[in-house]
């Protein structure tokens, strides 16, 4: 009995404490800043305002915040909004709104923010949707948590960039709704208005999205009329529901194209077990064409010369975890002629490519599920890489380097083109050692066929085994498999490194770790090469420039 009045009066309890709190007020602000705690439970949130659509999100507020959040209150301003939070009253009685974001001040400055990476502001990311240039600038959406530094709530958040590596974040463009969150999608240029959404003067850019729900998957499509700013979403959608189809969840992450020789509108998309075509006119009605097995998630597809030779052009076929095949393809049918390949590994994942860039480079830029310890946002992009196709002693293959445009953000801090032995190239970088965004190009000569390697603070960056052939742990055999060199061109980073082999061949990212020093292992700072009697060439080291100061 006792048991059992104890029970009910923990559930009152609970009740009181579960009630949802409101809060309702005339928004003057530029934004809402949010309390948060990792340690708090998720709880239903909602804003609503008279000609807003309502916004259903969990968010973890709490009266104890680790960090600060804020939502962009633009499409608010002048109305009443209501907030209603399904947790503590203390938690959402310090949400507030100003026109600043809260520690705005330290924006860009903490302690472990990357220097030369796109962060969000606050939360957590992950794909990179919707790349493309457009009237100068590279716009850069992607997969956003705006309340968390965990995934959740997916939402379109929205970066511009003249150059592909100083960003400007925007006001994210697209919020969960009724048939979905917001998945990983990409964008195109409708110039001849194919779709009506615009008019002939003022042509629409078109987006692709995928809204996730729990019982199934389908595809949406959205449009801009102000450069990529804001964002309407079609009153039609979905305008691809395959679920009774292919018996799945899992129908995601539209692709779009414009298809040149034959005049129509390309969407390729993730089905169960591979990636779909479908075709369309006006990028509404959408016709389901082959299907390709073999990948998951995010694809890709796009057309690039062998050798630069524009009368031998191959299709890449690719996925979210860097495989590709090589093929043909005719506008409905993508034909396979090599793969599986691969060519990098590592943190990298969801890669996407950027259209309608200018100069006709294929760029690509992929996301990193970095930590950034202790820091009130995770997740970055990697470095926008070229990807070009080159006839290899293995066949054809993708070459992924930096942009050129990197190389503006490198100081030169020393070079030597001689030999120089391990001990002397150690003691030659060695001035260098607190150096914390960092760049080192050089050959690594071994003389015996063992192994080889740099650390940098500690941590392994190359392991070279010539008994093996492997390069951190995977097969890698050089273009002269009689060779016993290989170029390194690294990129550090505060939380990221990342290592180009032999101009592009093959590439890695991983997550940057602080050693710890202790008496027993002590660290050794800055760069450190170690192998039997090897050599070290053709060195450049380079200081890496802050992108946000
Ligand atoms: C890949 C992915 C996509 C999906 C998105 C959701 O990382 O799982 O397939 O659209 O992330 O955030």
């Amino acid at each position: 009995m006792m048991k059992r009045v104890l029970l009910s009066l923990v559930c009152c309890l609970l009740s009181v404490v579960a009630l949802p709190s409101e809060l309702s007020f005339k928004v003057k602000s530029k934004y809402l800043n949010l309390p948060i705690s990792q340690d708090a439970e998720r709880r239903k949130l909602t804003f609503q305002a008279k000609g807003v659509d309502d916004l259903n999100v969990v968010a973890r507020l709490s009266p104890e915040p680790d960090y600060w959040v804020f939502k962009d209150l633009t499409a608010y301003k002048g109305k009443t909004l209501t907030i209603t939070f399904d947790g503590p009253e203390e938690a959402l009685s310090l949400v507030y709104q100003a026109d600043t974001i809260r520690d705005a001040q330290k924006m860009y400055q903490e302690r472990n923010r990357p220097q030369f990476h796109f962060t969000t502001r606050r939360g957590w990311i992950n794909d990179p949707n919707g790349c493309i240039w457009h009237e100068g600038l590279y716009h850069l959406y992607y997969q956003h948590n705006p309340f968390e530094r965990e995934w959740e709530n997916m939402t379109w958040g929205h970066a511009t960039s003249p150059d592909l590596l100083h960003w400007t974040e925007q006001a994210p463009v697209l919020f969960p709704d009724t048939i979905g969150t917001m998945f990983s999608g990409s964008a195109v240029f409708d110039k001849d208005n194919t779709s009506g959404f615009g008019t002939k003067k003022n042509p629409p850019l078109v987006y692709a999205y995928t809204a996730d729900r729990s019982d199934k998957e389908t595809q949406c499509i959205a449009y801009s009329l102000d450069g990529g700013m804001t964002l309407h979403k079609y009153e039609g959608n979905p305008v691809i529901d395959s679920h009774d189809k292919w018996q799945t969840h899992d129908t995601r992450d539209p692709r779009l194209f414009w298809y040149k020789p034959g005049g129509w509108w390309v969407l390729v998309l993730n089905e169960r077990n591979g990636h779909s075509i479908y075709t369309s006119d006006n990028l509404k009605d959408w016709t389901y064409q082959s299907h390709v097995n073999g990948f998951w998630e995010c694809p890709d597809l796009f057309p690039l010369p062998v050798d630069g030779n524009a009368n031998d052009v191959r299709w890449v076929m690719y996925g979210a975890s860097n495989t590709y095949m090589i093929g043909s393809f005719d506008g409905k049918v993508f034909t396979p002629e090599s793969g599986k390949h691969r060519f990098s590994t590592g943190t990298i994942y969801a890669a996407q490519t950027f259209n309608e860039v200018p100069d006709g480079r294929r760029i690509q830029i992929g996301w990193a599920n970095i930590d950034h310890r202790g820091m009130p946002f995770r997740g970055q992009m990697l470095l926008p890489t070229e990807l070009t196709l080159r006839t290899t002693k293995d066949g054809i293959r993708l070459i992924s380097k930096p942009i050129s445009e990197v190389t503006s953000l490198l100081k030169p801090l020393y070079s030597s083109e001689k030999a120089l032995n391990g001990q002397e190239v150690n003691k030659a970088l060695q001035p260098y050692q607190s150096q914390d965004c960092v760049h080192l190009r050089a050959t690594l000569n071994l003389t015996y066929a063992t192994s080889a390697g740099l650390r940098f603070d500690g941590q392994t960056l190359v392991d070279y085994d010539l008994n093996h052939n492997t390069l951190n742990g995977q097969f890698y055999s050089p273009q002269d498999p009689t060779s016993l060199s290989l170029t390194m061109d690294i990129y550090i980073d505060l939380t990221s490194i990342e290592v180009f082999i032999d101009d592009g061949l093959y590439s890695y990212s991983m997550e940057r770790r602080r050693a710890i020093n202790t008496p027993q292992r002590p660290v050794i700072k800055g760069f450190e090469v170690w192998g039997t009697d090897i050599n070290v060439t053709d060195i450049q080291l380079d200081a890496v420039e802050s992108c946000w100061l």
